[in-house]
């Protein structure tokens, strides 16, 4: 099946090639049409080929080291809002900030979400991701809001949870270990995010589930082929008979949750025994999975919880290792860091004590470590909408139901908005006033949910990683930034117990 796959490359591949020294198609009859109408003109650029537009260079592009030459590119010749023709379509793409904050904050008026079927599918249709903006999404919105975002949760609730899980992975390591760090740091965001969601605990039956989960995060990323070719063998089919699996473990928890809850209506006295495979039995009565129970069905609570497994654990890990990477290559940010979080463990009396909020707050250069690292990182480069009018912006017109692109990553790499945009500088955080023009969550009614939630995630886990180890890179690994932004090998270093208990050499 594969086999096939790659000859339906090779067909597109072969056309493209021959058609590769004829003229671009280009937008200038439709422009002079408009103007005669007296109607503002598309934004410039170039269709590329039939049928694949600019596709194959779009991937092209984005094999190499490089942020940013497909975008880079355009801009240069043609604006910071331009045409492309990719994926099968029209798409506009903005590197304009402004146009970019019209586009998330227009969301549900003038523009509207969309991916593509493939992704909708082993999403579900319940997905907060996939859900199309109005009055059930923005309920829906607001409840993860609250869950992942409200300050009292995450100070008496979230933080504890996390500084838990992260000891209890980064405790299993050992002195001299080789650690490929994104897998231990998807390991604990997935653990954290089971935890949040359903209150289970890490056992066999979460890694059973996380190993199910891999197979349909790959789907995400693969070539979704026409149903008569993905049935069995390709890792789109297996995804969707992943999710398959990953639905069905969740609908047991949900299950169960439904039967103890009759029994603690009917029998407050009695203790519900607890049959494994399960999560804990000491659960708090107040997780996601406890505030959807009353108003949503089983399919609905399933995709729910299914799209926010897939938006914690692609995203925040990555951000975890490439943190560390880029620190590696600043020593001199590194030893700050080290001193922040050494200053902080200073002052527990107890290697066990528990970081407090006071204890997140006083992370400050932490805080300007994480968002350079969003900001060259970028994870999300940026989204895919609608236009579900006509819209009209500094002299272009967007035409109803047209693709658009709007890059977060071409503005946060743009030298007009951050100076030196291209070099990984912390400092730049505290004084730089980024006037709303940074904006790795998104924005608008789409904000991502999980913004703070992320933040505590990667300053803890920095915490414990700085404070009780030492590493050195065990091999060289490159950053790339297609299919995802991400290193080749999952950043592979040696982990070493820093011998000396930090409270101590702070002290002396
Ligand atoms: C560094 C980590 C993260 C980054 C960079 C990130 C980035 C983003 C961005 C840019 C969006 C907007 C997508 C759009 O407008 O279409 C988004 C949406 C979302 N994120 Fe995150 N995210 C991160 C972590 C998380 C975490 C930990 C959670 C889990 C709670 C989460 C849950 C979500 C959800 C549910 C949405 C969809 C919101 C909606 O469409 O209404 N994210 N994220
Ligand atoms: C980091 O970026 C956010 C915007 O996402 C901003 O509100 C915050 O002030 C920035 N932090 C620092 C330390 O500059």
């Amino acid at each position: 099946m594969e086999l096939l796959f790659l000859l339906l490359l090779l067909v597109v591949a072969s056309t493209v090639f021959l058609l590769l020294h004829r003229h671009h198609y280009s937008y200038s009859y439709s422009y002079r049409r408009r103007r005669e109408h007296g109607l503002l003109p598309l934004p410039p650029g170039s269709q590329g080929m039939p049928l694949v537009g600019e596709t194959l260079r779009l991937i092209s592009a984005y094999k190499t080291e490089d942020p940013e030459p497909f975008i880079d590119d355009r801009v240069r010749r043609h604006g910071r809002i331009f045409t492309s023709h990719v994926f099968g379509e029209r798409t506009v793409f903005s590197a304009d900030p402004d146009l970019n904050r019209a586009i998330v904050c227009g969301e549900g008026r003038s523009f509207e979400c969309s991916y593509p079927s493939s992704i909708a599918t082993l999403l579900g249709r319940h997905s907060l991701l996939v859900m199309k903006a109005g009055p059930h999404h923005k309920r829906m919105h607001s409840l993860t809001l609250t869950r992942f975002a409200s300050l009292p949760l995450l100070r008496s609730r979230l933080l504890p949870d996390i500084d838990r899980l992260v000891r209890l992975t980064l405790g299993s390591w050992g002195d001299g270990q080789l650690l490929p760090l994104l897998d231990q740091a998807k390991k604990i965001t997935f653990e954290l995010t089971v935890k949040q969601l359903m209150s289970c605990d890490p056992g066999s039956w979460t890694e059973e589930l996380r190993k199910e989960y891999l197979l349909l995060i790959d789907g995400f990323f693969s070539v979704p082929l026409p149903s008569f070719l993905s049935s069995r063998f390709t890792t789109y089919g297996r995804a969707i008979r992943a999710r398959t699996k990953v639905a069905e473990a969740l609908r047991g928890v949900i299950r169960k949750r439904r039967r103890d809850e009759k029994k603690d209506s009917s029998s407050s006295s009695s203790p519900s025994p607890s049959p494994s495979p399960s999560p804990s039995p000491s659960r708090s009565r107040e997780d996601m999975l406890d505030e959807l129970m009353d108003g949503f069905s089983e399919e609905e609570i399933v995709d729910f919880l299914l799209a926010l497994l897939v938006a914690g654990y692609e995203t925040t890990p990555t951000i975890m290792t490439l943190l560390v990477k880029f620190l590696t290559e600043n020593p001199r940010a590194l030893s700050i860091i080290k001193e922040e979080h050494d200053e902080i463990r200073a002052r527990k009396t107890q290697e066990s004590e528990p970081l407090q909020w006071s204890d997140y707050k006083a992370m400050a250069f932490t805080q300007c470590v994480i968002n350079e690292t969003l900001r060259v990182a970028n994870i999300i480069s940026g989204v895919f909408r609608r236009a579900t009018t006509d819209v009209h912006f500094k002299g272009y017109t967007i035409p109803k139901g047209c693709k658009v692109f709007a890059s977060f990553r071409a503005v946060h790499l743009d030298s007009e908005n951050f100076k030196d945009a291209r070099t990984f500088n912390p400092w730049r955080w505290q004084r730089d006033d980024e006037n709303g023009i940074f904006t790795p969550f998104g924005g608008g009614p789409r904000l991502c949910p999980g913004y703070e939630l992320a933040r505590v995630e990667i300053s803890v886990f920095l915490h414990h990683l700085v404070t009780r180890f030492s590493w050195d890179v065990a091999e060289k690994d490159k950053l790339v930034f297609f299919p995802t932004t991400r290193t080749l090998k999952g950043y592979p270093i040696i982990v070493r117990h820093r011998h000396q208990k930090v409270s101590e050499k702070v002290m002396r």
